[in-house]
């Protein structure tokens, strides 16, 4: 006998456009209840009622969030919280494929790419605790890139340096971000999924569909209209579906998966390490300190 279909709540950070766009209307479109996040009101808006259009009867809607402010983070926690939401499902999408040519550190003191992909997400996660069904799955959009070996700037992720005032690069930027957003999903993992609160990370596959919206000169058209002919390459619509089904795993499952954007596997030597994922919680702890945090 098959399960019933029961829809989960949902929120997903990053739905206004690309993958997240698509993937919001994939889960609504199986009938599941989103809760999204955009930077812009006017973004946050123009997407819900396109939503709304294209799935009619569909339960959406958006909340405010910038992963580059703790101060935003903590905003929309408290909110959602007061507002008595219970999440199944947190899929973590929001990211930045093409940090700033000169680094930037934010407001809190943090590197921007590194807030945006690791503190801005565990902080919310975990603000958000009280929030989380058990069992319940958090879904950590990866990238591959992070693996050691891919293309360009190498991987190299210092605890003497984590904000990379050393050896800035963008590119380096992100694969730092990525692979430090691996320790995240694992620690997670271990101390949470005993709770039943899974974490999991998830790279879609190459996209240079959407990856093209933020790229810079020829790497832009190369991005949009080459590279997506290439068969290493998949389609947002692909990569949607791909984390959809993600969202859709049992959540009694337990977590610490790595999928590559072509199979579960396990990551790098350096991302599987548990002391080094441990030390980044340490830094996580004392970046976006949550004790004696009000939790709504
Ligand atoms: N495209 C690929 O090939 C690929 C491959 C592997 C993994 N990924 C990962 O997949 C995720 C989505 O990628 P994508 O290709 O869909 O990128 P995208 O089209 O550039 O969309 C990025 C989304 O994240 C949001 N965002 C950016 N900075 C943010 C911040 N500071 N706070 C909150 N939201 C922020 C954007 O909002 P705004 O509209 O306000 O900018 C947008 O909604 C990212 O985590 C990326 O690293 C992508």
């Amino acid at each position: 006998m098959t399960e019933p279909f029961r829809p989960k709540s949902i929120l997903v950070t990053g739905g206004n456009r690309g993958i997240g766009r698509l993937l919001v209307l994939e889960l609504l479109r199986r009938g599941h209840h989103v809760v999204f996040t955009a930077r812009r009101p006017d973004a946050g808006e123009t997407a819900r009622a396109e939503y709304s259009r294209l799935v009619p009867g569909a339960q959406v809607e958006w909340w405010p969030l910038d992963l580059a402010s703790l101060a935003s983070v903590r905003g929309l926690a408290g909110t959602l919280l007061r507002e008595g939401r219970r999440f199944e499902v947190v899929v973590h999408n929001a990211g930045t494929l093409a940090p700033p040519p000169e680094r930037r550190i934010t407001a809190d003191g943090l590197e921007e790419t590194l807030q945006i992909h690791t503190v801005g997400p565990y902080l919310l996660s975990t603000l958000l605790l009280p929030a989380l069904a058990r069992p319940s799955r958090l879904v950590f959009i990866g990238s591959a890139l992070q693996e050691p070996g891919s293309r360009g700037v190498p991987v190299r992720f210092r605890f003497d340096d984590p904000f990379l005032d050393a050896e800035y690069h963008p590119d380096r930027a992100y694969k730092n971000a990525k692979l430090a957003q691996l320790w995240l999903a694992r620690e997670w993992e271990r101390r949470h999924g005993g709770d039943g609160v899974h974490a999991d990370d998830v790279c879609p596959g190459f996209v240079p569909v959407t990856a093209s919206a933020t790229a810079r000169g020829g790497m832009r058209l190369l991005l949009r209209w080459v590279l997506p002919l290439m068969p290493f390459a998949t389609t947002p619509r692909a990569a949607a579906h791909l984390e959809a089904d993600w969202a859709e795993r049992d959540p009694a499952l337990p977590g610490g998966a790595y999928f590559d954007g072509a199979r579960v596997t396990e990551p790098s030597a350096d991302a599987r390490d548990p002391e080094l994922a441990r030390a980044f919680w340490a830094l996580l702890e004392r970046w976006a300190p949550t004790r004696g945090q009000p939790h709504g």
